[in-house]
């Protein structure tokens, strides 16, 4: 089985935080030259910094992914780094504001769709402009446990997660054929800060019940995601497209 990203380049958003930055980590020691990308400026070029202080190729970049010119510019200045684009993993999210569908507000449909759901097709849409002229590449998107089952008073987000798994699925059918693999990841529960802003929001005891429910009684780590993003980039997993794969200590199965 090969998973050495030697001489390759990879690219990951919302990578200066939770499983952004462990799944740029691993791409990092297991040879890549890699680009991290996130909005929170600090964050992202202290994160490259540090890869780069270990011997790693790094290049930290800010960028909002719903913005459709900043996307295309961090694909643009990958490419002029480093010269192609063989890995992306679209991380970058954001948890809707908790609501009852009657009261959830369009402002925050509208925020998190644009980030969720269209920040994911603005990077693969520049991406796959790369990857089309090289002929190769491979794609993972950050859905969630979210994108297959429903949420009370997280429609948007569940929704969005959803979506991502559709424009998954359709553009892995388009490039089949070219060389390019497009999957999915549905992620469980798994300890970032983003859980931490669910405990500082008052939802600790929404996600004692999610823990309950997961068959193996614990939460997951970023590098049990990273594992599973770097097997889906690389050539061992060279015959599977268009695939949404959960990495949830089993919550599916229920
Ligand atoms: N942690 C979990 O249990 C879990 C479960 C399922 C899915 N997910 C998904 O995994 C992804 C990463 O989540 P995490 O837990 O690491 O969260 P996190 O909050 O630790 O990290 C998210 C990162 O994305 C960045 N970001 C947010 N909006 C952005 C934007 N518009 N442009 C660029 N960067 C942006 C943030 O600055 C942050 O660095 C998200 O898509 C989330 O929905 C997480």
């Amino acid at each position: 089985m090969n998973i050495s990203f030697e001489n390759k380049v990879a690219l990951v958003t919302g990578a200066g935080s939770g499983l952004g930055l462990a799944a740029a980590r691993a791409f990092a020691q297991s040879g890549a030259a890699v680009v991290l990308a996130d909005w929170d400026e600090a964050s992202v070029l202290s994160a490259a910094d540090q890869l780069a202080k270990e011997g790693h190729s790094a290049l930290g970049i800010r960028c909002d992914v719903s913005d459709e010119a900043a996307v295309k510019e961090m694909v643009e200045r990958t490419v002029e780094r480093f010269g192609r684009l063989d890995a992306a993993y679209n991380n970058a999210g954001v948890q809707n504001v908790l609501a009852e569908t009657a009261d959830a507000t369009r402002e925050d449909f509208d925020r998190v769709m644009s980030i969720n759901l269209r920040g994911v097709w603005n990077c693969m849409k520049f991406e796959l402009q790369q990857m089309r002229k090289q002929g190769s590449g491979s794609i993972v998107n950050c859905s969630s446990l979210g994108g297959l089952v429903g949420g009370a008073e997280r429609g948007t987000y569940h929704a969005a997660k959803h979506g991502v798994l559709g424009l998954t699925k359709s553009a892995a059918l388009e490039y089949a054929a070219r060389g390019i693999r497009i999957n999915a990841i549905c992620p469980g529960l798994i300890w970032t800060p983003m859980a931490d802003q669910m405990v500082a929001s008052g939802q600790a005891d929404a996600l004692n019940a999610l823990l309950n429910a997961v068959p193996m009684g614990r939460y997951g780590r970023p590098e049990e995601i990273a594992d599973m993003v770097l097997f889906l980039c690389s050539e061992a997993s060279s015959y599977v497209s268009g695939q949404s794969i959960s990495v949830d200590g089993g919550f599916i199965m229920r």
